[in-house]
Formats: C-alpha cells, sequence, structure tokens
C-alpha cells in the first residue's frame, strides 16, 4: 500500500488513521486526486475554502502546500478523520494552526467563498449537509464535489439542486467525476432527527442523519439485547455505541451502573446524548451525572481513571467504503487495555467475521453466549496479573509475530 500521494506538481505522504493499522487501504482515491487536479486546472487562488468529508487530509494538506497561508475551514463528523488530517498535516510539516475544525453540528462559518466536498455513502446525510451549507452560502458560490462515476446519476444530481443548487458533472477521469454547484441563495431548513421506538425495551430512539441504523433496531443489536450479560456492573463502555441502544438498555439492567457512550460519529455521540435524555435514564434525579460521551477514535483517548467491568461491542466492519475489520481489533484490544481485572467485553458480530480468533489472541479466554444462523454473541473476560503485553494500537500481525508459536491452532493444526 503506498503513501506517495503525487497529482500535478504536489508530492505528499498520506497515511490513513490511525498510522499502525493493519489494512491495505490507501489514505485518498483517484476522486481526490481528480478534484485536486481541477482545482489546478482552473488556477484557483486562495479564497476562504470550507472543505467537508476530506477522509485522511488529502485535500486540506494539497491545499496547504499549495499556499500555507490559504484559509481554511474542515468539516467532518468522524474523529478519525479529523484525527488523520492532523496526523497527515504534522508529517508533511504544513501549517494546521490556523485551520477552523468544525465537526457536522457545529454553526457554519457565513464568509465561506468555495467548497469542496467529497461525496458520502449516506446520501440522507448528504442533504443534511447541503442543506446545512444553503443557510450561509451567498448566491453564486462554488461547491465542488468528487466522487466515483458510479456513485453519480442524475438523481444525485437532482438532490443537489433541491438543497442548494444547480450541479452538472464533469467528464470521467480514472472512474471519477467532479460536480460543480452554484448555489441559490435560498435557505432550507434542517431535517429533524429521525424517531421510532422500541416497545419491548419501553425506549424511544433518535437518529441524526449520519447515525448508523437510521429508522429501525439493527439485527446484530437485536441478539445482543436478547443476551444481555449477567453481573452486578458499576462502569459500562458502550463501544461504538451509534445511537446509543446497548448502553441504554444496560442502563434499564444496572440502574447502579455508570455508562460512557463512545462513537468516531459525532452525530452518534448526540443522538445517545439525546436519547439518554429522551428516555430519563438518569437515577435519583443526578441529571448527566450518569453517563458520559465521548468522541473518539475507539477508546484511544478515554479517561486514565476509567476502569470498567464490562463493555458492550457491535463493532464495525468496514470503514466508508471499505471492508476492514481493523477497527474491531483495535476495539478488542483498548477493551483489554481499559477493563478492570476480571471485567468482561461482551461482542456480537457476523459468524463470518470470526471474532473469536482475535478475542482469543487478546484475551487467551473466549466463551460463545448465544448464537443463530448469522450472528454470534462472544464473551472475553480480562485475566492478567502481569504488565501490559502491547501497546494501544499493535497490529494483529505485530501479536502473530510476538506469539511464540505464530503456527499454532488459531490458524490451524501444523503441518
Ligand atoms: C455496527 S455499528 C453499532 C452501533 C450500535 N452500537 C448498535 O449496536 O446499533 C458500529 C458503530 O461503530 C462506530 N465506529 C466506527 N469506527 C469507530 C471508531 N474508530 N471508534 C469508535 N467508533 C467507531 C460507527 O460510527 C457505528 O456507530
Amino acid at each position: 500500500m503506498t503513501t506517495q500521494f503525487s497529482v500535478a506538481d504536489i508530492e505528499l505522504e498520506l497515511a490513513r488513521y490511525p498510522k499502525d493499522q493493519e489494512s491495505n487501504l490507501q489514505a485518498w482515491d483517484a476522486a481526490d486526486e481528480h478534484l485536486i487536479k481541477h482545482l489546478k486546472e482552473t488556477e484557483q487562488v486562495s479564497v476562504t475554502t470550507a472543505i467537508l468529508n476530506d477522509n485522511f487530509g488529502a485535500l486540506t494538506t494539497c491545499l496547504r502546500s499549495m499556499d500555507p497561508a490559504w484559509p481554511l475551514m474542515v468539516e467532518t463528523d468522524a474523529k478519525t478523520s479529523q484525527l488523520g488530517i492532523q496526523q497527515n498535516l504534522a508529517t508533511n510539516k504544513l501549517p494546521s494552526e490556523a485551520i477552523e475544525w468544525l465537526n457536522s453540528r457545529d454553526d457554519l462559518p457565513s464568509k465561506i467563498e468555495l467548497v469542496l466536498m467529497k461525496l458520502p455513502k449516506n446520501l440522507t446525510y448528504f442533504a443534511h449537509q447541503l442543506n446545512r451549507l444553503s443557510q450561509v452560502l451567498p448566491v453564486n458560490t462554488q461547491v465542488l464535489i468528487s466522487a466515483k462515476a458510479k456513485s453519480i446519476n442524475k438523481s444525485v444530481l437532482e438532490l443537489i439542486s433541491k438543497h442548494l443548487g444547480s450541479a452538472s458533472a464533469s467528464l470521467t477521469w480514472k472512474k471519477t467525476r467532479v460536480i460543480t454547484c452554484v448555489s441559490d441563495g435560498k435557505v432550507r431548513s434542517l431535517p429533524n432527527e429521525v424517531q421510532w421506538s422500541v416497545p419491548k425495551l419501553n425506549l424511544e430512539i433518535r437518529n441524526l442523519s449520519n447515525v448508523f441504523a437510521a429508522n429501525k433496531l439493527d439485527i446484530g443489536a437485536e441478539i445482543m439485547l436478547e443476551n444481555m450479560p449477567k453481573g452486578n456492573f458499576k462502569s459500562i463502555i458502550d463501544l461504538g455505541c451509534g445511537n446509543g441502544i446497548l448502553g441504554l438498555h444496560a442502563k434499564q439492567l444496572f440502574p447502579e451502573a455508570y455508562i460512557h457512550f463512545v462513537d468516531d460519529s459525532e452525530m452518534a455521540i448526540e443522538s445517545a446524548k439525546q436519547n439518554w435524555q429522551l428516555n430519563k435514564l438518569d437515577t435519583d434525579g443526578l441529571v448527566g451525572q450518569q453517563a458520559t460521551f465521548g468522541w473518539d477514535d475507539c477508546l484511544t483517548h478515554l479517561d486514565d481513571g476509567v476502569r470498567p467491568d464490562l463493555i458492550l461491542c457491535n463493532p464495525p466492519f468496514h470503514q466508508g467504503e471499505a471492508i476492514t475489520d481493523h477497527i474491531a481489533w483495535q476495539m478488542f484490544l483498548q477493551s483489554w487495555r481499559s477493563l478492570k481485572n476480571g471485567g468482561i467485553l461482551h461482542v456480537v458480530g457476523n459468524r463470518h467475521l470470526a471474532y473469536h480468533v482475535k478475542l482469543q489472541r487478546i484475551f487467551k479466554n473466549c466463551t460463545t453466549v448465544a448464537s443463530n444462523g448469522k450472528f454470534v454473541i462472544l464473551q472475553a473476560q480480562k485475566i492478567s496479573k502481569k504488565a501490559e503485553p502491547f501497546e494501544t494500537h499493535t497490529t494483529e500481525a505485530e501479536m502473530v509475530a510476538s506469539e511464540p508459536h505464530p503456527q499454532s491452532s488459531l490458524y490451524g493444526a501444523k503441518k
């Protein structure tokens, strides 16, 4: 996998975040290259620019290298993107101080003169982003949106026209296109959150536009909710919480517990917070004192003092459009590090993902709690008398290499 980005006369070193991850995925794609090529060919000057959905900083670092003083605001819903952009600016010794960092709900400044965007996979979220832009962009502001050609069709162009202004797509280059939209100056209102009920748990769930399980319970979450662990838990993490459904139900089952919700998506964290309040889950009238809500990459920045006795996890198996299990690995590894001795990691996953191999490797134990044709619920317990044997971002390959018998039964019998 290459980290050498080279387009027009720009040469950069770009890595995904975290850098030490076991995936063959590149930190940018041809749609990033196309957008930069377009800016170069049209001799774009350094006006105040908002960059949205820049996965790991290809767009931000290019603009910064074209002009270190280019006025930039960078908006992302994913913490891993924000950290990745900052990491790549630092690697390439480009200044990050003057950049205005925004999440997907912050008020957009009114001084934007140009917008650069990557088309997100989730078109409901995309429409939400366009509506937000419509609230601040003066008429005739140029908005450039790049994407794979196969993701751009008549209905995407109509969606852009409806939510921001007329749009047309460029010719195809490296199977990508750049859409040029010109804002029409009309202000659109923001959509309401989607709300649905889980009657058997007596819970009401609200989802913001970029949150997993948009309008119904995920089937993996459902089997997890039917097979929650038993115990007297006091400190619980809902890791990759989405709308918070697992942590909300944990609070119903273990009313004395303190719940920590963590997700890479800022909208997920906001949804979990709203759902906590909507379902009135604080006991003893201690409003807001029995839960925390962390926008983070797994447990990378978890407060050192937090030692959970239970972690609930329905891990993602893709990042953007790429299928990957490195996030599940990182979640399990960091769970092992943060759990108190004797604490439990309770995981749901598609059977074919074979999470038991990873859990066994890290925890040296793993029990199947329940399964059906498609999903399996696994539990691993932290039993350790020794110092932590690995770092926060140790990859699975590094751990395999450090094992005394890498060809042991986890990979099948020795020949
Ligand atoms: C399969 S969904 C589970 C959501 C929810 N817990 C449920 O069961 O319905 C996985 C969640 O992990 C989050 N996620 C993805 N990458 C992450 C990361 N690096 N750190 C924390 N959360 C992440 C996603 O935003 C998503 O909300």
